[in-house]
C-alpha cells in the first residue's frame, strides 16, 4: 500500500502590526528594560503588565478585571500581545475583540460565556507506558506479491534485557518514517504508536566514522524496556465542553462553528473538573481574557461580566479602551471609557501615555527592521517628526509605502524623497478632515453642510452606534 507522503509546510513569512513584539521586555525584577523585545517605552504599564503576569503564573490572582486606558496608539493591544508571550503556551490567552460580540450566530452572554472558559486552562497529568530502549535488530518481511500487509520483529533492548516485539504495518511505516535503524535509542508511546528518536547509542559510535556533527550519542537505557512516564497537558474548559456537547461533537473545534452549548454540558463537566481536582488528577489554570475596544460592549455585556467574574472560575479579564467620556452603548447615557460606573470601580486600572519623540523614533526603527527596509538615517529623522506631529501608526504605515516607492526607483534604502512621496501619496487623519472641509460638496449624504452650525459643533455624528 502506498501512503501519501506528508510533507512539513513552509512557515508562511508574515508581518503583522505587532509582530516585533516578543514579550514585555522586562529583567528578572520586573524593571523594564530600554529596548528589549521589541518593547519600547510605557514604563509603568509595562510593569504592571509584568506584575500581572507574574500573578497570573503564579495562580494568584483569578477573577479580576483590569483596564488599560489611553490614547490611539499608545501601545495597549502591544502590551497585550508582549503579555501572550510572557505567559508561555501553558497559560490559556484569549483575545477578543468587543464588537465580535454582536455579529455571532449567538446570544452575546453565550459568546461571553465561551471566551470566559476558552480562558480557563485544565492541566491534566496522565501516566503512559512508553518502550524505550535500544533497537537491536528491525527485521521486515515482505510478502512474494507485496500486496498483504507487512509484518516484521523488533528487537529492542537497555544495559539489562533484551525483547522481540511483533510488528504491524502501522509500526514498520512509523519507523521507516523516522528512519530508525540498528543502534538508534528511541521510545514508542505504547498507546499511540508515536516514535521519538533519542540519539545514537554511543557503543556503536565507532561504527560509523562517518557520521555528521548533527548525531547525538547517548547511553544505552537502563533497566526495564518498559517504563511509565507522567505526561501533563493543558486543555481549556471550552474546549471540554465541547467534545463533549454531543449536538457539536470534537469537530466543531476546527471548524470554530461550536453554536450554543447547554448548560446542563457545562454543569457536568465542572462536576467532573472538580472531582479531578480532588483526585489530584488535574489542576485548574486560570488564564487572561483580553477584550479589546471595550466601550463596544453593551450594558447586557457589563452586567453579565460583573456577575461572571464573581465565579469561582473566572480568569482575569484584561480590557482596553481608547475613548474618554463617551456614551454607554445602547443607552443615552455617558460614563468615562463608556463603561458604567459600577463596573468601571471594580477595575484595576492601568493607563498609557503618549511616547516622546525619541521613543517614537526607537519604535520605528524596530519596525523598519522587521519589515526589512533600510532606511537612511536623515529620511528616519524625518518619519520621526511626522510620527510626533500626526501618528505613531502612520508613520508606520509609511515605512512600509515609503520602502514601495523606493523600490520603484530601484533604490536599496529609503531616503528622504521616497518618505515625502509617500507622504503626499496618503493622508493622514488631520489632513484627510482638512481635505473634505475643503472639498465636501464633491461627497454624498453630506451632512455637515446641512446640519446649523452651532449644533455640528457641540455634538459630533455619533461613530460608535
Ligand atoms: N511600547 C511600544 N514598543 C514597541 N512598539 C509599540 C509600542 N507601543 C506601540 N507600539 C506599536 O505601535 C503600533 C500602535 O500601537 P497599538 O496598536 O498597541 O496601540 P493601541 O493603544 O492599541 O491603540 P488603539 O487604541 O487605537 O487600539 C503597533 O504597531 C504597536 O505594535
Ligand atoms: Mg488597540
Amino acid at each position: 500500500m502506498q501512503t501519501p507522503e506528508v510533507r512539513d509546510i513552509a512557515r508562511l513569512e508574515r508581518t503583522g502590526a505587532h509582530s516585533h513584539i516578543h514579550g514585555l521586555g522586562l529583567d528578572e525584577k520586573l524593571q523594564p528594560v530600554g529596548n528589549f523585545q521589541g518593547m519600547v517605552g510605557q514604563a509603568k504599564a509595562r510593569r504592571a503588565a509584568g506584575l500581572l503576569v507574574k500573578l497570573v503564573q503564579d495562580g494568584k490572582i483569578a477573577g479580576r478585571a483590569i483596564l488599560m486606558a489611553g490614547g490611539p496608539g499608545t501601545g495597549k493591544t502591544a502590551i497585550a500581545m508582549g503579555m501572550t508571550q510572557e505567559l508561555g503556551k501553558d497559560v490559556p490567552f484569549t483575545m477578543m475583540a468587543a464588537s465580535e460580540l454582536f455579529s455571532l450566530e449567538m446570544s452575546k452572554t453565550e459568546a461571553l460565556t465561551q471566551a470566559f472558559r476558552r480562558s480557563i486552562g485544565v492541566r491534566i497529568k496522565e501516566e503512559t507506558e512508553l518502550i524505550q530502549g535500544e533497537v537491536v535488530e528491525i527485521q521486515i518481511d515482505r510478502s512474494v506479491t507485496g500486496v498483504a500487509a507487512k509484518s516484521g520483529k523488533l528487537t529492542m533492548k537497555t544495559t539489562d534485557m533484551e525483547t522481540i516485539y511483533d510488528l504491524g504495518q502501522k509500526m514498520i511505516d512509523a519507523l521507516s518514517k523516522e528512519k530508525v535503524v540498528a543502534g538508534d535509542v528511541i521510545t514508542i508511546d505504547k498507546a499511540s504508536g508515536r516514535i521519538t528518536k533519542l540519539g545514537r547509542s554511543f557503543t556503536r559510535a565507532r561504527d560509523y566514522d562517518a557520521t555528521g556533527p548533527e548525531v547525538k550519542f547517548v547511553q544505552c537505557p537502563e533497566g526495564e524496556l518498559q517504563v511509565r512516564k507522567e505526561v501533563v497537558h493543558t486543555v481549556s474548559l471550552h474546549e471540554i465542553d465541547v467534545i463533549n456537547s454531543r449536538t457539536q461533537g470534537f469537530l466543531a473545534l476546527f471548524s470554530g462553528d461550536t453554536g450554543e452549548i447547554k448548560p446542563e454540558v457545562r454543569e457536568q463537566i465542572n462536576t467532573k473538573v472538580g472531582e479531578w481536582r480532588e483526585e489530584g488528577k488535574a489542576e485548574m489554570v486560570p488564564g487572561v481574557l483580553f477584550i479589546d475596544e471595550v466601550h463596544m460592549l453593551d450594558m447586557e455585556c457589563f452586567s453579565f461580566l460583573n456577575r461572571a467574574l464573581e465565579d469561582q472560575l473566572a480568569p482575569i479579564v484584561i480590557m482596553a479602551s481608547n475613548r474618554g467620556m463617551t456614551r454607554i452603548r445602547g443607552t443615552k447615557y455617558k460614563s468615562a471609557h463608556g463603561i458604567p460606573a459600577d463596573f468601571l470601580d471594580r477595575l484595576h486600572i492601568i493607563s498609557t501615555s503618549s511616547y516622546s519623540e525619541p521613543e517614537i523614533k526607537e519604535i520605528l526603527k524596530i519596525r523598519c527592521t522587521e519589515e526589512d527596509v533600510d532606511m537612511a538615517p536623515d529620511a528616519l529623522e524625518v518619519l520621526t517628526k511626522i510620527g510626533t506631529e500626526t501618528s505613531l501608526r502612520y508613520a508606520i504605515h509609511l515605512i512600509t509605502t515609503g520602502s514601495l516607492v523606493a523600490q520603484k526607483r530601484q533604490a536599496t534604502a529609503v531616503d528622504v524623497s521616497d518618505i515625502k512621496r509617500a507622504y503626499s501619496l496618503f493622508l493622514d487623519e488631520k489632513r484627510s478632515v482638512q481635505y473634505l472641509r475643503e472639498y465636501q460638496d464633491q461627497y454624498l449624504y453630506n451632512e455637515a453642510e446641512q446640519a446649523p452650525p452651532a449644533a455640528s459643533a457641540s455634538s459630533p455624528v455619533p461613530m460608535d452606534m
